[in-house]
């Protein structure tokens, strides 16, 4: 029998070509590009097509991709109607997996993945990646408006993803920088080798179950707060702190009572996530755009970040992609329920990779487990017991 390794830590669980992780020097790479070089460089659309098919799209390809990608944002109403019964309290990842999941009752299943065949049916991947990325957006943002019992702000067919949905978020032509800075965010969060939500995917997608069910099944994992629901956790922790003072004793005392600091640490990474690092940059950025004045919180999280480093760092404990999103997000005036939707959003794009490698060449999870149960024994009847 072979050794069980708790949350199947170095466990290979797949072969993929999509993205790599060097954890000791920090480094990310898509498809062998550094991420550093597509946030400086790529759009989200174009890092869809990236992750999708392996290469870097032409202009054409890039242009009708883009084209298909608007043309498929708008929902239809049932799913608006659908929406609009749901508690406007709702979580919005809730909200989110419900709405996904309801997509796959207008549009094509799975029903042309034959068995372990190959799939091959490109148009079919296709259509369903663009189908689920294009709604992503569009869901997220449409919560905002219904949540507040309003009709969500109809889509736009001549801005790119960015746009739409800052746009769809709130009622008015969006600001360039914001633009900027939410394409790069997309970016960066659109793929991570096979953490939690993606190895969903995986076992999901070997089942030969609908692509709506495998996206709704992640985005469903990736609420978890040890997952994608980190960032917004990582606010109420900067303001509960509320003074970069008081940094280093609120990281002793979480350490004594045995407790995690939301947005440090690792499985892959042993040093500074180097998105972590990319999202700090761009706080910067927006912060001397608008006149240098800094926000007391990002200040307690930067204290935060030294005091974790000094106590924790010699264990690999360093700052992950949810430290600075979150403040991020909050800067930029995305609700707080919202922030781990907007990581689903740009996941989708990791996932849907993820997917068509899986039923490309797919054989269906079925592990196996160490019993610890009771031996084979007698039924007691009720007055035996
Ligand atoms: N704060 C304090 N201690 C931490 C820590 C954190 N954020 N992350 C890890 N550790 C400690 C653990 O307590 C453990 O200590 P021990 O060896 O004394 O028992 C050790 O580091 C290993 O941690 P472990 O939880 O086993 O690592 P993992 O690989 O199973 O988990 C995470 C990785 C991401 C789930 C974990 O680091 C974590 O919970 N981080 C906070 C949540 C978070 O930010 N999640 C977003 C991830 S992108």
């Amino acid at each position: 029998m072979q050794d069980y390794l708790p949350g199947l830590a170095g466990v290979p669980a797949t072969k993929s070509n999509i993205s790599d992780i060097d954890g000791e020097k920090g480094i990310l790479f898509y498809r062998g590009y550094p991420i550093e070089e597509l946030a400086k460089h790529s759009t989200f659309e174009e890092t869809i097509l990236l992750l999708m098919n392996g290469q870097l799209p032409t202009s054409q390809h890039l242009e009708n991709f883009t084209c298909e990608l608007q043309s498929n944002r708008a929902l239809k109403y049932h799913i608006v109607d659908l929406m609009k019964t749901l508690p406007e309290t709702a979580d919005p990842m809730l909200m989110l997996q419900t709405s996904v999941s309801s997509l796959g009752m207008f549009y094509e299943g799975s029903e042309c993945l034959t068995g372990s065949d190959v799939c091959t049916d490109l148009d079919y991947i296709n259509s369903s990646t663009i189908k689920v990325i294009a709604r992503m957006g569009t869901i997220v943002a449409s919560w905002k408006q219904i949540a507040y019992g309003y009709d969500p702000f109809p889509t736009r067919y001549d801005l790119n993803y960015a746009e739409n949905f800052l746009y769809m978020l709130n009622g008015r032509e969006p600001d360039p920088l914001l633009v900027k800075i939410l394409d790069i965010c997309l970016i960066l969060h659109a793929e991570h080798t096979i953490n939690a939500s993606t190895f969903s995917v995986l076992v999901n997608g070997s089942t030969l179950s609908s692509p709506y069910s495998v996206i709704s099944s992640a985005i469903g994992c990736l609420s978890g707060p040890l997952h994608g629901g980190a960032n917004a956790k990582v606010l109420n922790m900067l303001e509960e702190i509320g003074d970069p003072k008081k940094a280093g004793a609120y990281v002793d005392q979480q350490l004594e009572d045995k407790k995690k600091i939301w947005g440090m640490g690792h499985r892959e990474y042993k040093t500074k996530d180097p998105r972590a690092t990319i999202l700090q940059g761009l706080i910067k950025e927006l912060l001397e755009a608008r006149g240098g004045d800094v926000d007391p919180l990002f200040e307690v999280a930067e204290a935060l970040e030294n005091a974790c480093e000094e106590r924790m760092g010699e264990k690999g404990i360093y700052a992950n992609v949810d430290f600075y999103s979150g403040l991020l997000y909050k800067e930029m005036g995305i609700p707080e329920k919202q922030f781990t939707a907007m990581f689903a959003i740009a996941r989708s794009a990791g996932w849907m990779a993820h997917w068509r490698e899986q039923i490309g060449d797919n054989r269906i999870f079925r592990p196996t487990q160490i019993y610890l149960g009771e031996g084979p024994r007698q039924y007691k009847p009720m007055d035996a017991r």
